[in-house]
């Protein structure tokens, strides 16, 4: 699952401790296990090697450049939502011919910043947008490629802000237009639509909606293919779950073992989009205990980490694992659960100090109890974690840590208050 283990009753993340790193940049801190994040990107590569597919690591999970880079040497290419996010593959060393560009509303700047990179595939979301981006071609007589976004109108069962390929979503066409809209702008001299795309959610712990979606697809590939059109590429986006707890993702094999078997003899070009299942285990947020209040009502572990820093529990309430890094003799959690199965726990709301009720890491937690100045890991946050951070309440964001067996680099330093500030000071 990943390489954050306890030794001697202290938490490492590959060869070097967690508290040595807190020494070093102090908390809160994002860690992450390079080890752990090319391990997961080769798994997805071997499981679905008989696909050949180009698996273009999704940016906005984690995107720090030195994380993109390490990607990138393993042969990622990149899914990139924004103008930043291209800038960011392509300052990673990424190659912008092995990048898809997804997203309801790409600018003309952010488009013809992308024609100029010399992108791989746009992935179209609407009429209006396919429009556009046939006239920008055209006006600059710029040969591109684009793959049609399709909502197939799939529940990802996962939450609700996550679901991105049911009816009422913005993303993508409906299944039932794609075939009328092919069939009117296929054919353009400078953008050749000979893709789709499909990408119904994240996480998404079961096989079942991706087999219901790509069979969706391929109905509507073959029928095209049947009236002359080329689609020559099919984009089946990311998705794949991760271990927030043990065992709650599926694994790669068992994602390819549904999927290949259906796409293996479809003479398609196969892109996959994967964040989440590659980077969320490979990273943990390092946040230090600065109080323990008891109230009438509840106890309240008050670290120093907040909401800024890791929003998920406070928008998704989303479920992370946390325990400290130091532990007592025999109070190794067998399992990451709200209630492991120890002695003595005490149960808390851990929250941030930032002034909205909405921050709190987890309610009802049972931990050993805290103490001042202790260091707890809050796990499985490498996705979504720092990427969806902020300066909000001027706070200045994390550090980011990337450790490699007994290596450690700082790749992104703790921002200060003159960070806070610099881009509203002008002299
Ligand atoms: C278009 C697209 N592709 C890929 C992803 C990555 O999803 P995940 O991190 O679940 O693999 C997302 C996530 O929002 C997305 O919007």
């Amino acid at each position: 699952m990943d390489l954050f283990q306890y030794r001697n009753n202290e938490l490492f993340c590959e060869e070097v401790s967690i508290e040595q790193i807190v020494r070093d940049v102090g908390t809160p801190c994002y860690v992450y296990s390079a080890s752990t994040l090319v391990n997961h990107y080769k798994r997805i590569a071997d499981a679905f090697a008989e696909l050949d597919p180009l698996i273009c690591y999704s940016i906005k999970s984690c995107s720090n450049l030195h994380i993109c880079k390490l990607l990138a040497s393993a042969g990622a290419g990149f899914d990139v939502v924004s103008g930043g996010e291209l800038y960011r593959g392509i300052q990673a060393g990424g190659d912008p011919a092995k990048m898809v560009y997804a997203g309801v509303g790409k600018t003309d700047a952010e488009i013809n910043q992308a024609l100029d990179a010399g992108l791989g595939w746009f992935n179209i979301e609407s009429v209006p947008e396919l429009e556009n981006l046939q006239k920008i071609t055209a006006q600059r007589k710029i040969v591109s490629r684009a793959a049609l976004r399709i909502n197939p109108d799939i529940d990802p069962k996962t939450h609700r802000y996550t679901a991105t390929g049911k009816k009422h979503s913005k993303f993508g066409v409906a299944i039932e237009r794609a075939e009328e809209i092919v069939k009117k702008y296929a054919k353009h001299d400078y953008l050749r639509m000979t893709g789709l795309h499909l990408h119904i959610g994240s996480p998404i712990n079961s096989t079942e909606p991706f087999i219901e979606a790509i069979e969706k697809v391929l109905r509507l590939i073959d029928g095209l293919r049947k009236d002359g059109f080329e689609i020559d590429t099919l984009d089946i986006g990311g998705g794949f779950g991760a271990d927030y707890t043990k065992d709650q993702s599926p694994v790669s094999t068992t994602y390819a073992a549904a999927m290949v078997p259906l796409l293996k003899n479809s003479g398609l070009k196969i892109i996959m989009e994967p964040g989440r299942s590659i980077a969320a285990n490979s990273g943990i947020l390092v946040t230090q205990v600065l109080f323990e209040k008891d109230s009438e009502e509840k106890s309240f572990a008050i670290v120093d980490a907040g909401m800024n820093d890791l929003i998920r529990p406070a928008l998704y309430e989303a479920f992370h694992f946390i325990w400290p890094t130091k532990i007592a003799q025999g109070m190794l959690p067998p399992v990451r659960s709200e209630r492991p199965d120890l002695p003595n726990l005490k149960k808390y709301d851990v929250v941030g100090p930032i002034c909205e009720s909405g921050d709190c890491f987890a309610h009802d937690r049972y931990l050993p109890r805290v103490n001042r100045g202790e260091l707890m890991a809050i796990f499985t946050a490498g996705a979504y974690g720092f990427s969806m951070s902020s300066q909000y309440n001027s706070r200045p964001r994390a550090a980011e840590v990337l450790v490699q067996g007994n290596l450690t680099r700082l790749i992104r330093r703790r921002e200060t208050y003159q960070d806070l500030i610099q881009a509203e000071v002008f002299e």
